[in-house]
């Protein structure tokens, strides 16, 4: 008997409690971490319409803007997420997003593309929707984060003689090929841009747009930085040093008439 209550014991100790405290743990997980199974019921009810049920864009919507320029058409398709390429990250070039950059998009949107803002979603419920969105691409399995870039804006940015810096930076680097001399979106290879999904993009317009990742110097900073993955935006992390690439913040707020 005594043997028996030993072993009882040791059963008790080492199957019955590892088992007991690790439903545990994931009962408390699920209800106060976030959880890509409910964050499935949020894409369901929110996203798919758009991004599809499988995460390739293919949903009901379809096409969501079709512009037209210089007799081109041209338009925009809600993003395929199962290939895991991420354009408005606070993370260099070719890695995937900090949750903080989703949590942005998800609650702001995107202006100028369709992608709606989701204010009125809890932040639970954000916070479930990208764990969920975390399923979609085997990325976000096979690789490391990367760090976070912080933008540290200077005094001096936006002040005459930064901004005639920038302008040489502008010139220097080409980004007339592509954003025209005056900035209107129409440089030499503006027609022929392709996005890495196949559709037809056309450079950002300074003169009348307004910034799909948010107007604060900051952000226009973070653009020139990590680039746009997917677009044809290049960085300019490695070729441009950091006060550069703030004079050309600088030229950027001129060209869009929000400095003088
Ligand atoms: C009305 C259609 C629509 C709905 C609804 C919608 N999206 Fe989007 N979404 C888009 C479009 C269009 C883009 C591409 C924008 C672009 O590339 O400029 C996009 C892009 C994205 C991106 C990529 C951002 C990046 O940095 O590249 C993410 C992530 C995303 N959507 C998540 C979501 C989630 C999560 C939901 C639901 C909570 C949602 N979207 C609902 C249309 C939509
Ligand atoms: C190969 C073509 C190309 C070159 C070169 C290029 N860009 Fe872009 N840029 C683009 C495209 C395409 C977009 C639009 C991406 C989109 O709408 O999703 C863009 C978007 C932008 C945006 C808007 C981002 C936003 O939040 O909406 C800024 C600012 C910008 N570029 C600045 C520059 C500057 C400054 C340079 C030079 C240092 C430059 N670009 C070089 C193609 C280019």
């Amino acid at each position: 008997m005594d043997g028996f209550s030993k072993f009882l014991k040791i059963v008790l100790l080492v199957l019955v409690f590892p088992i007991l405290s690790l439903t545990l743990l994931n009962v408390t997980g699920e209800v106060y971490g976030a959880d890509a199974d409910s964050g499935k019921k949020v894409y369901q009810k929110y996203c798919v319409i758009c991004h599809g049920a499988k995460g390739d864009g293919k949903g009901l919507m379809d096409v969501i803007h079709r512009n037209e320029k210089s007799g081109l058409i041209w338009s925009i398709y809600p993003r395929d997420l199962t290939v895991g390429t991420f354009k408005f990250r606070t993370t260099a070039t070719g890695c995937l997003p900090d949750d903080s950059d989703l949590m942005k998009i998800i609650k702001e949107g995107i202006p100028r593309s369709g992608m709606p803002s989701h204010e009125d979603v809890s932040k639970k419920e954000r916070e479930d929707v990208i764990e969920f969105l975390k399923t979609l691409s085997p990325r976000w399995e096979e690789e490391d984060l990367c760090d976070v870039i912080i933008a540290k804006k200077p005094s001096w940015v936006g002040s005459a003689d930064s901004v005639m810096k920038g302008e040489k930076v502008y010139k220097d680097m080409k980004c007339w090929e592509c954003h025209g001399n005056e900035g209107k979106g129409d440089g030499s290879k503006a027609n022929d841009l392709k996005d890495d999904w196949g559709d037809k993009i056309l450079p950002f317009n300074f003169t009348t747009g307004t910034l799909k990742r948010g107007s604060s110097p900051e952000n226009v900073y973070l653009t020139f930085t990590t680039g746009l993955d997917g677009t044809g935006m290049p960085s300019y992390e490695d070729s441009l040093k950091e006060d550069d690439r703030w004079h050309l913040v600088s030229y950027t707020l001129k060209l869009m008439g929000k400095v003088k």
